[in-house]
């Protein structure tokens, strides 16, 4: 089995790299190295048995090029952080994985599963129970809030008091930012 770990001289994705090669399967590699990620160039510790491809999740021929003889994609190519050319995220995360999607069903490729990473970031400040309304998942800090320095999220009442849950089921989403958007628009994209 071929997997194709895009992203796969990342954080995420270099140790999934290790897994997959510990797991006995054969790895392949699209990075584009980005920049900002990886200032001194192709890291070092890529393991030696890595089929390595330099390249844009959003170039349709080195996609494709990557694509090729693949069992199961990993999908953690991602440009992310908090920085202001906000196309170029909606580009390289929302199109690069459409484009993902659309070359496995246009060339009728034989990739049987697609696994792509979100984020906690799309459930904004996360789930709470309020000694009044029970579970609830309290909006982002209002600027008047900040501006006083009160840190803590709120519910409805002032008075009503929250305390933060880890292990339910979050239902709704909360877009506050780019990356929280991004993350969401790739869930989605997977139907
Ligand atoms: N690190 C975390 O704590 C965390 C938490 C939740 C979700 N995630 C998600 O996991 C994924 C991977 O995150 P990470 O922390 O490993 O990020 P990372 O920045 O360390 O790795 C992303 C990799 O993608 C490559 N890349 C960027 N743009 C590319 C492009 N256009 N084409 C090909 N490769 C490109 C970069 O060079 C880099 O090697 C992201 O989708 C991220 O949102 C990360
Ligand atoms: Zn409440």
């Amino acid at each position: 089995m071929r997997v194709l770990v895009t992203g796969g001289a990342g954080f995420i994705g270099s140790h999934l790299v290790s897994r997959f090669l510990e797991e006995g399967f054969r790895v392949r590699v699209l990075d584009s190295l980005e920049p900002k990620v990886h200032p001194y160039g192709r890291p070092n510790d890529i393991p030696s048995g890595v089929d390595f491809i330099q390249g844009e999740v959003t170039d349709r021929r080195a996609l494709l090029a990557a694509l090729h003889d693949v069992d199961i994609v990993s999908h953690q190519a991602a440009y992310q952080d908090y920085m202001p050319d906000f196309s170029r995220f909606l580009h390289v995360n929302a199109v690069g994985t459409s484009l993902l999607y659309e070359l496995i069903v246009r060339e009728k490729l034989k990739v049987k599963k697609v696994i792509v990473a979100s984020s906690q970031s799309v459930y904004g400040e996360g789930q709470y129970v309020c000694s009044v309304h029970g579970f609830v998942q309290p909006a982002p800090r209002s600027q008047e809030q900040l501006s006083l320095g009160q840190w803590e999220v709120r519910c409805l009442s002032v008075t009503s008091r929250l305390s933060r849950v880890c292990c339910r089921r979050i239902t709704q989403t909360r877009i506050t930012n780019t990356p929280c958007l991004n993350s969401l628009l790739r869930k989605l994209l997977l139907g």
